[in-house]
C-alpha cells in the first residue's frame, strides 16, 4: 500500500476507535446512573439546609442540576457565582465545589460536564470545568480545567490517564 494511503487509513481507524471509546464511556455512565436510580427525582434545595440526602447548597439560585445526578452526603456546593452540573454526574461524599472561595477571593462559574465523576473528599475551585466522562480521584484539589475523558488525581490535580475503554 502507498505510504500516504496507509497513513490516511490508520488515521481513519484511530479516529473511529476514539469515537467508539467515547461512546462506550458515555454508555457506561448513562447505564450506571440509570441503574442506580429507578426513579430519580429533582431534590428539594434550600439555601444552607441539608437536602434529604444530606448535601448542602449555598446560593441555590446559582445552581443548575441535571437529571440522574448523584451527590454524596456532606458535600457542599457554593453556587454564588454559578455551578452547572450536567446529567449523570456523580459526586462522592465530603466534596466541596466552590464557585466562590473566600480565603483567596477567587470567583467563577464551575461546570461539571455530563457523566463526569468526582471522588470523595475532593475540592473543585472557582472557574473550573470538568470535561465529559472525566474522573477526579479521591482527595484531589482541582484548580485547572479537566479535559474530557481524562482521569486526574492529586493536589493539585494532574492528568494520569485517558479513558479509552471502560
Ligand atoms: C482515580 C481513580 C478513579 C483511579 O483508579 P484506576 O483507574 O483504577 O487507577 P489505579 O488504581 O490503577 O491508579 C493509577 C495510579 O494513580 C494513583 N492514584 C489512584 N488514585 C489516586 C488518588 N485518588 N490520588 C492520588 N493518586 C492516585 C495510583 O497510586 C497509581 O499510581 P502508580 O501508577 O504510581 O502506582 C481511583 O483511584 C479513585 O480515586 N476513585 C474514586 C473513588 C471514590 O471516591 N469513591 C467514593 C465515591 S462513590
Amino acid at each position: 500500500m502507498h505510504s500516504q494511503t496507509r497513513k490516511e487509513t490508520s488515521c481513519l481507524v484511530l479516529s473511529f476507535s476514539k469515537q467508539i471509546s467515547h461512546y462506550c464511556s458515555y454508555l457506561y455512565g448513562y447505564t450506571m446512573a440509570h441503574k442506580r436510580f429507578n426513579k430519580w427525582e429533582m431534590p428539594h434545595i434550600e439555601h444552607g439546609k441539608p437536602t434529604k440526602w444530606n448535601w448542602l447548597v449555598l446560593y441555590p439560585d446559582g445552581l443548575t442540576l441535571g437529571s440522574h445526578t448523584d451527590i454524596g452526603a456532606y458535600t457542599l456546593l457554593v453556587a454564588k457565582h454559578g455551578i452547572e452540573i450536567e446529567d449523570e454526574v456523580q459526586i462522592g461524599s465530603h466534596c466541596a465545589i466552590y464557585s466562590y472561595s473566600t480565603i483567596d477571593g477567587k470567583a467563577g462559574k464551575v461546570v461539571l460536564k455530563k457523566n463526569c465523576r468526582v471522588g470523595t473528599h475532593s475540592s473543585v475551585m472557582p472557574g473550573v470545568t470538568i470535561g465529559e466522562n472525566s474522573i477526579v480521584g479521591a482527595h484531589s484539589f482541582v484548580i485547572k480545567d479537566v479535559p474530557p475523558n481524562t482521569t486526574v488525581v492529586g493536589v493539585p490535580a494532574k492528568p494520569i490517564k485517558k479513558l479509552n475503554n471502560l
